[in-house]
């Protein structure tokens, strides 16, 4: 089935967890990056929050979006906690929450709910990342997403203006494009994710949130992945660490 449901022009996020790893090598992608013309893609960028400061200078007035790939929503003193307004005054327009490596480190429900309270706070657009950690054939899975949501979402509705989700089923995160979720399976999924968020936050609101897919995505299925599996775009690991690996998927969502 054709992408019914996707916005005119897709979003892809780099999600550059701690891959790139001097802020020399991180300046010279975005420097880079800005440099690419046409891209098939709004492109937005997470780099590790330490270099955020530095890569908004680059991007200024490019378009380029930046966020943070995780935030503290902790209150009072942290060792090592970034807040979603530290991220904010860094130069950050979105974050991400609930990424499942964050959730494999001890991240509950409750706290994903509070930063994406805290990220609401200071302004941030939050980047809301559910999946499940394995597939089975009873369907185990829709359970589990549909838990994710609900309880991230619980009396959030005022965030649905710049809420997106990134649905990343764990099990095909970080290998590459032939052990990526495929089309069909993915559409299906996505299907009852845009569900449970018109349950959760009212139809019309919920028909404005963008549903992205992550979990190695590579130039080689990314248009594939996108026009048949009714995602809006795509949270991207490893295949963004790359300038010409980040650029491939971008140019694949050319309509
Ligand atoms: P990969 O693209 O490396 O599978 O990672 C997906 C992901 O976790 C993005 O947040």
């Amino acid at each position: 089935m054709a992408n019914k449901l996707s916005r005119a022009r897709p979003l892809v996020i780099a999600n550059w967890k701690s891959y790139i790893e001097s802020l020399e090598a991180a300046k010279a992608f975005v420097q880079a990056l800005k440099r690419r013309k046409e891209l098939g893609a709004e492109a937005w960028v997470a780099p590790p929050s330490v270099f955020l400061a530095e890569l908004a200078k680059t991007l200024k007035g490019t378009g380029i979006k930046l966020g943070g790939q995780a935030l503290s929503a902790h209150e009072g003193a942290q060792t090592g906690g970034v807040s979603a307004m530290m991220l904010k005054t860094s130069g950050a327009s979105f974050v991400l929450a609930g990424h499942s490596e964050c959730r494999a480190q001890g991240e509950s429900d409750k706290d994903v709910h509070a930063q994406l309270a805290a990220a609401a706070n200071a302004a941030l657009a939050p980047v809301l990342c559910v999946g499940e950690r394995e597939r089975t054939a009873d369907g185990a899975h829709f359970t589990v997403i549909e838990e994710q949501l609900l309880s991230a979402l619980r009396g959030a509705q005022s965030l649905a203006a710049k809420l997106v989700v990134a649905y990343e089923p764990v099990w095909a995160i970080g290998k590459n494009a032939s052990s990526a979720m495929k089309p069909q399976e993915l559409e299906e999924t996505v299907i009852f994710i845009r569900k449970v968020l018109a349950d959760a936050l009212g139809r019309e609101p919920a028909r404005k949130v963008r549903v992205l897919y992550g979990g190695s995505v590579e130039g080689e299925n990314a248009a594939e992945l996108l026009s048949e599996g009714g995602v809006d775009g795509f949270l991207v690991g490893h295949a963004s660490a790359k300038l010409d690996s980040f650029v491939e998927i971008l140019n694949a969502c050319k309509k």
